[in-house]
Formats: structure tokens, sequence, C-alpha cells
């Protein structure tokens, strides 16, 4: 099958957010974070298909949020993140080549950087967008510094992450036989022997973990908003 298919995953809890709902049905700028992640997969002509990790029992309030996208697959997620890509992947028909895994958690990504992960995939199995590091980077233990570590080489990984279905099954079945928890998909490739290309991600491109972040996305969503 032609096209790339979205795994979505919003099925945390957004525990570290601290709101009513979990993070994905929390709105920004009058849409629900979910909506804004689907709208970005979806605006990228290489994604031809979406396939949304909700947390169990909200699959239908997710539905009605993809709704108006098209009729794509929403499953129940796992307790793990792992977990949820694993159900995610289920629902990705076989025939599919190329599945780019995306945190519903990261509104921000833009069409354009779905578009630059799927150019980039070709020689390898997996291509991650990456950030540099900014500040001083220092390792602490009980409240003292142990060590500063060399920024040289060091970058923050961002979704989406696009990979060659197969690859990516196979990581996840590995990570999933070794009980290892990998905090994004292309660690699960890394570790399983797979190469993984890293291309230059977007700075506006941030996680919404805290408070201090949905503050910060809501300010940046009514300006988008506002054209
Ligand atoms: N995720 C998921 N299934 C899980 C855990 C996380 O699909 N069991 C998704 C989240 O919905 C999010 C992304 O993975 O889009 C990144 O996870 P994170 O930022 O940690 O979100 P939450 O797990 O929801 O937040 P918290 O850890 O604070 O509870
Ligand atoms: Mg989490």
């Amino acid at each position: 099958m032609d096209g790339a298919v979205a795994i979505v995953l919003a099925a945390g809890l957004g525990e570290r957010l601290g709101r009513d709902r979990p993070k994905a049905f929390v709105e920004l700028a009058g849409r629900p974070i979910l909506a804004h992640a689907v709208g970005a997969a979806m605006g990228s002509p290489g994604i031809t298909s979406v396939v949304v990790a909700a947390p169990a029992g909200l699959e239908d309030l997710a539905r009605a949020i993809v709704g108006p996208f098209g009729s794509y697959p929403v499953v129940a997620g796992g307790a793990t993140r792992r977990a949820s890509v694993r159900a995610a992947l289920e629902a990705v028909p076989m025939d599919v080549g190329v599945v780019v895994c995306h945190d519903a958690a990261r509104p921000f990504a833009t069409p354009a950087l779905f578009g630059r992960v799927l150019e980039a995939l070709h020689g390898v199995d997996g291509v991650v967008p990456v950030v540099d590091v900014r500040d001083t980077v220092k390792r602490v233990e009980d409240g003292m510094v142990v060590v500063t570590e060399p920024r040289e080489g060091l970058m923050l990984a961002q979704t989406p992450q696009a990979f060659l279905a197969p690859a990516l099954r196979d990581a996840h079945e590995r990570a999933e036989r070794d009980d290892i928890e990998v905090t994004d998909d292309a660690a699960a490739l890394e570790r399983a022997g797979f190469r993984v290309r890293a291309i230059t991600g977007e700075p506006g491109n941030f996680k919404i973990t805290t408070a201090e972040d949905l503050a910060r996305a809501e300010a940046i969503a009514l300006e988008h908003a506002r054209g």
C-alpha cells in the first residue's frame, strides 16, 4: 500500500500535567491537543491514514475528535507507551510499508516535518528529528554535581519519527520480549541494531508535559489562530 500511516499516541494519562482529563483531551486554543496532532499528520501529503491510541474507555471520545479528519481507527492504548504503540500497530494493515509515530503531546509538529522525516527514510530503517542541546548538561546525584557532560554530539529527540514498518514491528517485539521500556520508538530500533538517521527537528515542536508547558502552548496556539 502506498502512503504512510501515522500512529498518534494519545493513551497517556497526563499525570504531570495534572488536569481533570488525559492530556490529549485538554484543549489548546479551543481544540483538543489530539485534534492539533492529527491535523498536522493529515496535513502532510505523504500520510494517507491515521491510527490513534486512546486511553482505554475513552475511545469514543477520541473517535469524535478524529472524526472530522476521516474515519480512522481508534484503539485502546496500554499501560506504557510501548504497549500503546503495539496496540496501534495491530490496527495498521500488514501491507503498509511505512509507519510514522507521533506523540499527541507535541501539537506543534508541522505537516512539513512529517514530510521531511518521510523523505529522509531511504537507505535507513528509521528517521528521528532532533534539536541541539543549548544548556550545559550536568549529572547530579543527591543534590551534588557529579560531572558536567560534554554537550557535543548530544541531541534531543522529537516526534514524528518515520520507520519501515517491518523494522518497527520487529524492534518493538524485541523490546517487549526483553522487557525494556524505551522512551521513544527510535530507541527500540537502535537497540535492535537498525539504522536510524537523525534530521533537523523543529524548535517549536516541544512536548507538553507540565502546566507551564501548557500555558506556553496556549499562548502560541492563540497566536497561530490569529494568523
Ligand atoms: N502515551 C501513550 N500510552 C501510554 C503512555 C504515553 O500513548 N501508556 C503517549 C502520551 O499520550 C503522549 C506520549 O505518549 O502523547 C508521550 O508521553 P508523555 O508525554 O509521558 O504523556 P503522558 O504519559 O500522558 O504524561 P505523564 O507521563 O505525565 O502521565
Ligand atoms: Mg508518560
